[in-house]
C-alpha cells in the first residue's frame, strides 16, 4: 500500500542523507510574466529567472526516494523586457537542465520473497534556462 511505501521512505531516509530538496510550489499554470512587474521583487532564483521555473513532487515507485522534487518551466518561450514591460518572448525557448541523481530501485530476488536495492542513475531536472532555439537545417 503507499502508506507502507510512505514508511519505508521514511527510514531509508533516515539511512541515506538526501540533498536539501526546495519546496513545491502551487503552478501558476500559464507562464507568469506578471512576476516581473511586481515590486518588490521576488528573492528566488526560480521566480526571478527569465526562464521561471517551479518546483513540484514527483513519484517513483519502487525507488528509495520514492518521492523527490523536480524543476518544470513555466514558460515555453523567455521573459523578456520592452518599453511596454515584461512579454514572453517565443524566439527564445525555457528548458530544464538534468542532473544525474543516484536512487536506489528495489528488485525482487528471484528465488525468495526478499529484494534486494540496486543504485540506479535517474536524470533529475534541477532549473530551467533560456536558449536559442534549436535549428532545423
Ligand atoms: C514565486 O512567486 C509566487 C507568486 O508571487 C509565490 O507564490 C511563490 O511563493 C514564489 N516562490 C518562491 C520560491 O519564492
Ligand atoms: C534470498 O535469496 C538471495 C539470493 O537470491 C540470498 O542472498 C538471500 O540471503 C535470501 N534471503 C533469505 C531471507 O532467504
Amino acid at each position: 500500500s503507499t502508506g507502507h511505501a510512505q514508511l519505508t521512505d521514511q527510514k531509508f531516509r533516515s539511512h541515506y542523507p538526501q540533498p536539501h530538496e526546495p519546496p513545491v510550489a502551487p503552478n501558476p499554470g500559464h507562464c507568469p510574466v506578471e512576476w516581473f512587474s511586481q515590486s518588490p521583487r521576488d528573492t528566488s532564483t526560480s521566480n526571478r529567472s527569465l526562464s521561471p521555473w517551479i518546483y513540484e513532487s514527483k513519484q517513483m515507485a519502487d525507488h528509495f526516494p520514492f518521492t523527490y522534487v523536480q524543476a518544470k518551466c513555466l514558460c515555453d518561450g523567455c521573459i523578456q523586457f520592452n518599453k511596454d514591460g515584461p512579454f514572453q518572448n517565443h524566439i527564445f525557448n525555457s528548458v530544464a537542465v538534468y542532473q544525474s541523481r543516484i536512487f536506489l530501485k528495489r528488485e525482487p530476488c528471484k528465488y525468495n520473497s526478499t529484494y534486494r536495492l540496486t543504485p540506479v542513475a535517474e536524470n533529475v531536472a534541477v532549473a530551467c534556462t533560456c536558449v536559442n532555439p534549436k535549428r532545423v537545417s
